[in-house]
């Protein structure tokens, strides 16, 4: 019997266990009922008497011993359950994924830099807007062919007690912003109003009915078409490299005369590519000398002042600087093709 409880405490000694069954399995098998150790105390009473002292200690030790093993188990399963659910401080944290600018922000900005280094501020106008600043102090002869239902989105069409026409649009570009500025303030002005402009087009690769334009003023005595040419020049290297050079094509707009196209040179260099449809030159922008009509409707003295204006679509810019295909990129929001502007500004 004493050999078998030495066997046995090796093997209590010897027990660990990965999960609180191979614990409660280890305390069925010693200490149930029908277990190992209430056997031996049962067994204990058939031993010769002048060995029971002996023997009795030696079949509590190792019951003793079982309890102590049952607890150390339970201790270091717990311990150990508790480590592996505690976080890992070292682990390298998650990356925070950094967005990316739109590409018709990156343009914007970037349009609103340039100028805003040649002393331009920035001003804003409503997307919805009226008829008068749309057409009207624009120089718009009534019957325009912009004031059509097919070309403007219009909100409500009316006419006032006196006939004239009370219309509410969506502005289908930025000048009426020049109208605004120029009705509120008094030359020198110098401005530039980026914005979203609405247009009843269908949408193709190349046109959609929702863009953005950039219009620019500038206002005050005696400023000519060459100060125009000279700003244009400048914006036009400054934003598509120092090698670029501009074309400036007669042109027509009700709001300003003369009224020009402006060209920039293409990156192919005028060896003739794709993008230019093999002319070597790219139109970005429509500009002129504020009409005399126009300073007179808004206010400002005509004949003491002169200035001239622009406006470009941002769309256009950016199709052609990142050399974007198709306009509607743009307005899908792909992750997967906005990710390509991460390093733009
Ligand atoms: N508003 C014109 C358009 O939407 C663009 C434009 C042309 C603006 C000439 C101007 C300008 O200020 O002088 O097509």
């Amino acid at each position: 019997m004493e050999e078998r409880i030495a066997e046995l405490l090796n093997e209590v000694n010897a027990f660990s266990a990965k999960s609180r069954e191979e614990i409660e399995f280890f305390r069925i098998k010693f200490l149930s009922k029908k277990g190992i150790v209430p056997a031996l105390f049962s067994e204990f009473k058939s031993i010769p008497s002048e060995k029971k002292k002996l023997v009795g200690q030696q079949v509590n030790r190792l019951k003793n011993r079982i309890h102590e093993k049952i607890e150390e188990s339970l201790a270091a399963l717990k311990e150990h359950t508790e480590e592996t659910s505690l976080t890992d401080f070292s682990l390298p944290a998650d990356p925070v994924g950094l967005g990316a600018r739109h590409p018709v922000s990156i343009i914007r900005n970037e349009i609103i830099e340039i100028f805003t280094r040649l002393g331009f501020t920035v001003s804003e106008g409503p997307e919805i807007e009226d008829d008068d600043h749309v057409f009207s102090k624009l120089n718009f002869p009534p019957n325009h062919p912009a004031r059509d239902m097919q070309d403007t989105f219009f909100i409500e069409k009316g006419e006032d007690e006196t006939g004239k026409i009370r219309d509410v649009l969506l502005r289908t570009h930025t000048s009426p912003v020049q109208v605004r500025v120029m009705e509120n303030q008094q030359p020198p002005i110098r401005t530039i109003s980026p914005g979203r402009v609405f247009r009843n087009e269908a949408i193709s690769a190349r046109s959609h009915c929702i863009f953005h334009q950039v219009e620019g003023l500038y206002i005050d005595e005696n400023v000519s078409f060459a100060d125009l040419k000279q700003t244009l020049l400048y914006f036009a290297k400054e934003m598509f490299g120092k090698k670029t050079s501009i074309r400036l094509r007669p042109s027509f707009f009700p709001f300003t005369e003369p009224s020009a196209e402006m060209d920039i040179s293409c990156s192919c260099d005028g060896k003739g590519c794709n993008l230019c449809k093999y002319s070597g030159w790219l139109e970005i922008l429509g500009c002129g000398m504020v009409d005399p009509n126009v300073l007179d409707f808004t206010g400002i003295d005509s004949h003491l002042y002169t200035g001239f204006a622009f406006g470009m679509g941002i769309e256009r810019i950016a199709l052609l600087k990142y050399q974007i295909k198709d306009i509607r990129l743009l307005f899908e929001n792909d992750i997967r093709f906005l990710r390509q502007f991460k390093s733009a500004f």
